[in-house]
This record gives structure tokens, sequence and C-alpha cells, in this order.
């Protein structure tokens, strides 16, 4: 099987799903909840969007997701990803970052934590049991691709109740990651 990818436009084809994530999606994933109350009143903005493909093939198959992050930032906190953890403690996955900058932040919720600067052209490896986050730090489109086993499972939840040891802020119009206690 061979698909193509618009590096430019994160645009997948074929692509049988696509997941778009709003902001009401992640509501509580940003600190300042009034913010975030106060732009719901006015628009649900599109912060993202996942274009999915599974390799369907075999007992033991592999599947891709294609993330487009759209510039932008919710009371100075940056557009990112949900974040999550695999469900499954053994699954790891390779990012690579296609277009744009930012982080990946990496974090196993118990006191280890690491931001991966990021640009076009980087590729991190996420051990398992590592929660893992992309923030758009960018004005352009931020494009990355992931490469998962198919049973590795998705766990939100977990991220939404401990959080991530740092968030990412845009101080004087530079990124600032700001611990949180
Ligand atoms: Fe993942």
């Amino acid at each position: 099987m061979t698909l193509t990818l618009d590096p430019e436009n994160g645009i997948l084809d074929p692509c049988p799903q696509i997941t778009p994530r709003y902001l009401s999606d992640l509501k509580m994933m940003f600190k300042d909840q009034q913010v975030v109350d106060e732009i719901l009143k006015e628009e649900n903005r599109l912060i993202y969007e996942i274009r999915y493909y599974p390799f369907r093939t075999s007992k033991s198959d592999m599947a891709l997701a294609v993330t487009r992050i759209f510039p932008g930032s919710i009371g100075g906190e940056y557009h990112m990803t949900k974040g999550h953890k695999h469900e499954r403690d053994d699954q790891p996955e390779v990012y690579y970052c296609v277009k744009g900058e930012g982080f990946l932040l990496l974090d196993t919720l118990e006191g280890e934590f690491q931001a991966i600067p990021w640009r076009a052209g980087t590729i991190t490896h996420i051990p398992p049991m590592w929660a893992h986050r992309v923030i758009n730090t960018g004005t352009d489109l931020l494009v990355f691709i992931g490469v998962f086993h198919l049973s590795a499972g998705h766990d939100y939840e977990i991220v939404a109740q401990k959080g991530f040891s740092y968030r990412v802020y845009a101080v004087d119009g530079k990124p600032a990651l700001i611990r949180q206690t």
C-alpha cells in the first residue's frame, strides 16, 4: 500500500478517516478556563486535525497518522494536541515533523520530562510509557506523521487528570516553558 502526503498542507491521500479536534474537545487541556469559555461563546475553533490510515494486513498491523496543528494560542498558551499515553505499556511510536516549528513534550507523568525542539525534518522516537504532546509555536501549520502499532491504544484521560509538567506559552513573542505546580 502506498500513500501520498502533501507536505505543505498535511493532506493524506487516500485517507479513510479524518478526526477534527475543536477547542471544545480539548477544553480541559488549556490552563486558562475563563479564556476558553470566552472564546467558545464566539467560536468553536478548530485546533488540529488527524488523518489516519490503518495498514490492515495481518494480526500485527501498523498505522499512520498525519496531524496538522493550526497556529494560534489560547490565553497565551500555544495550540497543541490533547496528548496521550499508549494504553499498552510496551508500545513506542515514531514522530516525524514534516513542516513547521514547535516542541514535542514527553512526560512519564511520574516526574520525568523532556521538551524536544521541533522543526521540519526532526524525527523523534517516543519510548513506551511516555505521554506525548505536540505544540505549534510557529505562525504557520505544523504537520507531523506518527507511526504506531494499531493495538497501542490511546489514553487521553490520564493526561487530563495529571497534566504535563510544563506548558508552553508565548512570552514576548517567543516560546517559554513554564513549570506547573
Ligand atoms: Fe501515540
